[in-house]
């Protein structure tokens, strides 16, 4: 079977409504979403703090799709068996977080979950070059991690980089910050196939209206469409 390079849109819970995190989930779902992406931050890692373990079990039983987990903590390693419990599907975790990044995507593995791993927008991607062959995916940052709704930074030669670096390996190319119609065609063209969006998925809709939610997914991916 050829690995799936289809474009994938991964609506971040970030920018959901916090305290109608389940509603919110069947809502994108119901309207597009390919995978949910939950971002989790230590306030140590990055200046932020989000949710833990027993969140993001409860999150699962929410999802119907893929659970992309984005781990934005140091240290990652002893953690890994409590995502696993939680059910994500896919854990990653920053290269930036730690001196081993290669015991981590093993472990991670090693737990039944595919592994990611992330380069926030400072680290160039030879930073992956080793562990390309025990990844299933690659997340580019394109805003420094910790909040949503930041501008999108311009990413784009990494992404092509890295799409010459994965060759026919099956690994995804995650994009994660900023992004919007405008600048999802750039980095689709360079090689992405899933595209984090949390402000331009979730403005303008709610649960109670959740049509401008598949609004804004139809509209990344129309963006998307036009490339050849
Ligand atoms: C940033 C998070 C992102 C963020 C994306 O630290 O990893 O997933 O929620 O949000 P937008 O799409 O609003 O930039
Ligand atoms: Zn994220």
């Amino acid at each position: 079977m050829t690995f799936d390079r289809s474009l994938k849109i991964a609506p971040s819970i970030l920018s959901a409504d916090f305290a109608d995190f389940g509603r919110e989930i069947r809502a994108v779902e119901d309207q597009g979403a390919n995978w949910i992406h939950v971002d989790v931050m230590d306030g140590h890692f990055v200046p932020n703090l989000t949710f833990g373990p027993p969140a993001v079990k409860a999150f699962r039983r929410h999802v119907t799709t893929f659970m992309d987990v984005h781990l934005m903590i140091a240290p990652v390693d002893p953690y890994i068996e409590a995502y696993a419990d939680a059910g994500a599907d896919l854990l990653t975790a920053h290269v930036e977080a730690g001196p081993h990044i290669h015991r981590t995507l093993q472990a991670i593995r090693g737990n039944g979950m595919k592994a990611g791993v992330a380069l926030n927008p400072g680290t160039p991607a030879e930073a992956v070059a080793h562990v390309l062959d025990i990844c299933d995916l690659v997340c580019v940052m394109t805003v420094n991690p910790g909040f949503g709704g930041q501008s999108f930074i311009d990413m784009t030669a990494k992404v092509r980089q890295l799409r010459t670096m994965i060759g026919d390996r099956p690994v995804h190319i995650e994009i994660d910050g900023g992004v919007t119609p405008e600048t999802a065609p750039l980095v689709r063209e360079a090689g992405a196939d899933v595209l984090v969006a949390g402000s331009a998925v979730f403005s303008g809709g709610s649960v109670e209206t959740p049509a401008p939610y598949g609004e804004n997914i139809r509209a990344i991916r129309l963006s998307c469409d036009t490339l050849v």
